[in-house]
């Protein structure tokens, strides 16, 4: 049976609501509803930090405020994604409660304030959110405009009191039984760490145990468990009341450091999304930055996108995204004319079925005032920023069928949460030139400049529907996933990986022995030594005629019986192998060993997109600045064509189409101006028949 929200016809346009914010001015709350109106808005996200309104003393209520909205919005056949508001809670309960604060790792005790920052293990505030989300559910649970829940906010960060404290060492103690096998886990003959009584074991800080490989992984992994817990409890009472209204949480995305935009790599999103029934996240690329081309920003961007797309293979939601600038950035700029249009119509490219906005009403006061909405302080309707939305909204209703159509995806690579942790925590090698998800990036950034789609997957899910898979920098590697990847390559899947793989097991320990001999036996090498260079210092590798410069690092390799396609010019390695191909059951695996540049990556898929027919079939010549997403319903493709460029780009297809968009006939080649969209809708080729 479908639930609420696959019943909904078209893409959600809307977002953060906050009434709560304005109960004194009823006039304000008529107005929204027109503007709202007005720009095409449909659905509103309620109640994300609400509780001090829907619950102003402990045990009384007020929900007069939010039945309104609800009514206001089944007068309109809009839909309300009510939110529980678990992400901040009211000054009464801290007050009265002070263990629902959390404790930092220096043991400190917070005060109340801020937001996201309860405790997970506390039980009076799992009954308090329990209590909350009850009542929400019981009072509005059947009411026609509600379509999902949006269960807290942001979940993110980790507490230190007693009790989680407690809750660590019992799951410690739950993974791994014996103090013995605690202390072969964690190498904990080092520096005298050896534990003799499960009462020493304490959370890793840095007035203690901080660099304890191990045990920061394990961390890592409670941390995601505590929170994972927390929720699924959240939900319970929305699961029992509302069975066939979804579930979801605002997923993040962090940009590590300049240049960087990846999915937050503080929890196990790949472990939490078994917990939702739909992916959402929270999307605040930089656009118009200084350090790198509008293409550059919009693949990344589109990186996320595929990864939170990837963690069902369904289609998910951009639960927030700016209208025009945010305001925690150093520098807060708006979007560029046109910019609204092109980033919102990448989201729905990508498996979006939402475009949704923090915030529909900017704030008059406190810490987000200045933040972009739909309508600013002034309210009016003629603003750029309103009107951008409003064409948006016009515009997303002309494409309204493509909600929930899927997406054909040939292609994977592997990111898991456990490696990249292990990865950036390891000493040795280069610390500042680790860049797993950077690495990652480069090889997605190849194919989004074809324009074949890419999954981002973690390693438990299913490798045996995709042709490629790429797994550069795969450090972290455990018995299964070896047994899956062998299998794949053996079935005829094409692997490729690269240095810094298979290093260490599931506890961040150093395989033994040499490489893994399922790895051996697939890629036919063996890695004798990683050599770290040096910045500025690079050695060069003969591929296909050319040298490419090498950086960072590079793997010197012995070939047992693989081919080799590639072999270093200069340093002690000259004249050795650098990049192998070999045959093993059905399939081919590739070993790149060096870090090289995007120039050798192209150059090394082209041969592996053609053996593979990888080529995206709607498109003939990719314009590398022009991305060309598809989604796929019943009989239908529908292309997304976009220019992430500021000039004219050409575009050249395999065939002529429509734009949905302007219901223009579209020629095989057209020009594209600066930023612009079309959806190309045509018969689904391998269904013409
Ligand atoms: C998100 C958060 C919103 C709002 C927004 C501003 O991270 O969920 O509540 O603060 O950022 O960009």
């Amino acid at each position: 049976m479908m639930n609420k929200l696959e019943m909904v016809k078209g893409f959600l346009h809307g977002g953060d609501y906050n009434p709560d914010q304005w109960l004194k001015r009823p006039d304000i709350l008529q107005q929204d509803y027109q503007l709202m109106d007005q720009a095409h808005i449909n659905t509103v996200t309620v109640g994300v930090f609400a509780w001090a309104r829907l619950e102003p003393q402990e045990g009384v209520y007020d929900f007069d405020w939010l039945d309104e909205v609800f009514d206001k919005m089944n007068q309109r056949n809009g839909h309300v994604i009510l939110a529980t508001p678990s992400g901040a809670r009211p000054r009464w309960m801290s007050q009265k409660y002070p263990e629902v604060n959390r404790v930092d790792s220096d043991g400190r005790r917070h005060t109340h304030g801020f937001r996201h920052n309860h405790c997970y293990s506390s039980p009076i505030y799992r009954e308090k959110v329990r209590e909350i989300n009850t009542r929400l559910a019981e009072r509005y649970g059947n009411n026609p405009a509600l379509v999902l829940w949006h269960v807290s906010n942001e979940y993110s960060g980790e507490c230190y009191c007693p009790l989680c404290q407690f809750n660590w060492r019992k799951w410690v103690k739950h993974k791994y039984q014996t103090l013995d096998a605690l202390n072969d886990a964690w190498c904990m003959s080092v520096w005298s760490g050896l534990y003799s009584d499960w009462s020493q074991i304490l959370p890793p800080s840095l007035l203690g145990d901080s660099k304890v490989h191990g045990m920061d992984l394990d961390w890592h992994q409670f941390v995601t468990d505590m929170t994972v817990d927390f929720f699924n409890q959240e939900i319970q009472p929305l699961k029992k009341l509302t069975p066939n209204i979804p579930v979801t949480t605002n997923f993040m995305a962090e940009s590590l450091k300049e240049g960087q935009y990846t999915p937050l790599t503080g929890l196990d999103y790949g472990k939490f999304a078994k917990s939702l029934d739909i992916i959402s996240w929270d999307s605040y690329p930089s656009w118009h930055n200084r350090y790198e081309t509008t293409a550059e920003t919009a693949m990344k961007t589109a990186y996320v996108h595929d990864q939170f797309w990837s963690l069902k293979q369904k289609p998910f939601l951009v639960m927030e995204s700016t209208p025009s600038c945010v305001n925690w950035g150093q520098y807060n700029k708006a979007k560029q004319p046109g910019m609204h249009r092109l980033s919102s119509f990448q989201q729905i490219a990508h498996g979006s079925d939402s475009t949704l906005y923090f915030q529909i009403r900017q704030a008059q006061g406190n810490s987000e005032k200045y933040h972009g909405a739909v309508i600013g302080h002034d309210g009016k309707s003629d603003s750029r920023v309103f009107k951008d939305v409003q064409q948006y909204g016009q515009e997303l209703q002309k494409i309204a069928e493509i909600k929930g159509a899927s997406k054909h995806v040939r292609v994977a690579i592997l990111f898991d949460w456990d490696s990249n942790w292990a990865l950036n925590r390891g000493g040795g090698f280069g610390r500042p030139t680790r860049l797993g998800i950077q690495t990652l990036q480069k090889h997605y950034a190849d194919f989004w400049k074809r324009d074949i789609a890419c999954d981002i997957i973690t390693s438990t899910m299913d490798f045996s529907k995709y042709d490629l898979l790429i797994a550069p920098m795969m450090y972290m590697v455990t018995p299964d996933m070896l047994a899956r990847i062998q299998r794949f390559v053996e079935h005829g899947g094409t692997l490729v990986s690269s240095y810094f793989s298979g290093m260490v097991d599931s506890n961040d320990r150093v395989n033994l022995g040499g490489w893994p001999q399922s790895l051996q036996d697939v890629f036919g090498v063996e890695p004798q030594e990683l050599d770290t260079l040096l910045p500025g210092e690079h050695y060069h590798v003969k591929f296909n005629q050319r040298e490419y410069e090498t950086t960072d690092y590079d793997q010197v390799l012995k070939a047992n019986d693989a081919q080799v396609l590639g072999i270093y010019s200069d340093n002690f390695y000259a004249k050795t192998p650098a990049i192998t191909k070999h045959q093993y059951g059905k399939g081919t695996a590739y070993y790149i060993g060096a870090r090289l540049s995007s120039t050798f990556i192209q150059d090394f898929y082209d041969g592996i997109v053609q053996d593979l027919h990888l080529e995206n079939q709607f498109v003939r010549h990719s314009n590398p600045v022009v991305s060309i997403q598809t989604r796929y319903k019943g009989a239908y493709a529908y292309h997304f064509v976009m220019n992430f460029s500021e000039t004219e780009q050409e575009v050249e297809m395999q065939r002529a189409s429509v734009d949905m968009l302007t219901n223009r006939s579209i020629a095989k080649q057209v020009r594209l101006g600066k930023y612009d969209v079309m959806v190309l809708k045509e018969k689904r080729r391998d269904m013409l028949d």
